[in-house]
């Protein structure tokens, strides 16, 4: 599907997002093995967290979903049931590589895998802790999906993830979850923490110092009522969007504030946005609040180290911010972002090449120089949701409208992403 994008004067209301993706899929994999009922407001309508959902029932677990609440009946840390036919987690990378944890576990055999893009994505960082848990999985060159993963009896270990990565030390502490004793991990710099929180909640018995946290198994849990806070990776889009296109005034409404995500807004902040929180509070061990955003003149700035991995779903749209901005930004550190759902460093640079917008690529990120404008051009999502709203965004400011083609990619994580956009952007 193409979509065409027509140059804005002011980008202003108020607006809503979909609850968060990551959170959204821990709720969903630990509901399914707590013991009761969950009820889980807000959930992601989003593609990625269906697929998660669509491979929770084909486990075995009766999922219910009205308007603004999936309720998921939960039959315990013993109750999954071998699935009938592969597993499907679509595009999902947190779908393929947290369910691993929970599957590694399991007295059955299963098959996991997802789309085009999603069988190019490595694996082998979630095979190798987990075969030393004591699981046996299968792949692809050892690495990319489909995955078959025997399910065995886990044992603890004590792992230091090789990289800054949430969905690995995720699938570990999941792993954990049946496993008697202690499993521990060390991060080598702090990622999001939800499944550390969402795991609290359930019920687990887990303790988190600095950048280690322990988990100790095997755990009961017990299901619960949550509300997903909007999601702050999607806010990212509109942020962006207030800030460079002139006149606006926006308002983002019940988005989490977790503190290992809101990198984003010190950024932001450090750059000169004029960028304000209210409202904030607690649901689920998430913080919840408002964010104001008006244009504001953008300096520049350097995104680099443990700034990189805080922001690493947020360089697409902080490069079309870099380049709208008056010094430009340099993204060191990155190396992530060639396996993401696209080689985002080629994806963001084709784009820009195509706008007219000069960037200078390196292996590990780009270099993109600042007060620049966007030219009129056919864009491409190139099956990546974050490509295709990031360019939206630039395509607000071009000097004529753009058409953007696999504009659908968005619905990945936010279905309602382009009437959303068309309801604010004047
Ligand atoms: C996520 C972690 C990040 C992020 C992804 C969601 C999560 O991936 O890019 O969109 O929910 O844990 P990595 O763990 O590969 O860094």
């Amino acid at each position: 599907m193409q979509e065409q994008i027509s140059p804005a004067r002011s980008v202003s209301g108020a607006v809503q997002l979909p609850g968060d993706k990551s959170i959204s899929h821990r709720y969903a994999m630990l509901a399914a093995i707590a013991n009761g009922d969950s009820k889980i407001r807000n959930y992601s309508t989003g593609a990625d967290c269906h697929s998660t959902l669509a491979c929770v029932r084909a486990l075995g677990i009766v999922i219910d979903e009205s308007n603004d609440e999936v309720i998921i009946h939960g039959r315990g840390a013993e109750g999954l049931r071998a699935p009938a036919s592969d597993l499907d987690a679509g595009n999902s990378g947190s779908t393929i590589r947290m369910l691993s944890g929970i599957l590694a576990a399991q007295k059955f055999d299963s098959r996991i895998g997802g789309d085009e893009s999603l069988s190019r994505r490595p694996m082998a960082r979630i095979i190798k802790p987990l075969e030393q848990m004591g699981a046996l999985i299968e792949a692809r060159d050892g690495t990319y999906p489909p995955l078959t993963i025997h399910g065995r009896a886990l044992h603890p270990i004590e792992y230091s993830l090789p990289m800054a990565s949430a969905q690995v030390k995720t699938c570990v502490l999941f792993g954990g979850l049946y496993a008697q004793g202690d499993t521990i991990v060390h991060e080598p710099l702090r990622t999001r923490d939800h499944s550390e929180l969402a795991l609290r909640e359930f019920g687990a018995d887990i303790d988190v110092q600095g950048l280690t946290i322990k988990l100790h198994g095997p755990a009961r849990l017990e299901g619960r009522n949550l509300q997903v806070p909007g999601d702050l990776s999607s806010a990212a889009f509109f942020l962006v969007a207030a800030l460079i296109v002139s006149e606006s005034n926006l308002v983002v409404q019940g988005v989490g504030l977790n503190p290992t995500r809101t990198a984003l807004l010190d950024f932001l902040a450090g750059m000169g946005a004029e960028v304000k929180i209210l409202e904030i509070k607690q649901s689920g061990g998430e913080l919840i609040g408002d964010i104001l955003i008006r244009k504001s003149p953008i300096r520049g700035g350097v995104l680099e180290k443990a700034q990189t991995a805080a922001l690493i779903d947020e360089i697409p749209v902080l490069a079309i911010l870099g380049a709208a901005s008056e010094d430009g930004l340099i993204v060191r550190d990155a190396a992530e972002l060639r396996v993401k759902e696209t080689d985002r460093i080629a994806t963001i640079a084709e784009n820009c090449r195509r706008m007219g917008v000069s960037i200078d690529v390196r292996e590990d990120g780009f270099e993109i120089p600042g007060k620049q404008r966007f030219h009129a051009a056919e864009l491409d999502s190139f099956g990546d949701h974050r490509i295709a709203m990031a360019f939206s965004v630039a395509a607000l400011t071009a000097d004529g409208p753009c058409t953007i083609a696999n504009a659908d990619a968005a619905s990945v994580s936010f279905p309602e992403f382009f009437e959303t956009l068309r309801r604010i952007a004047e």
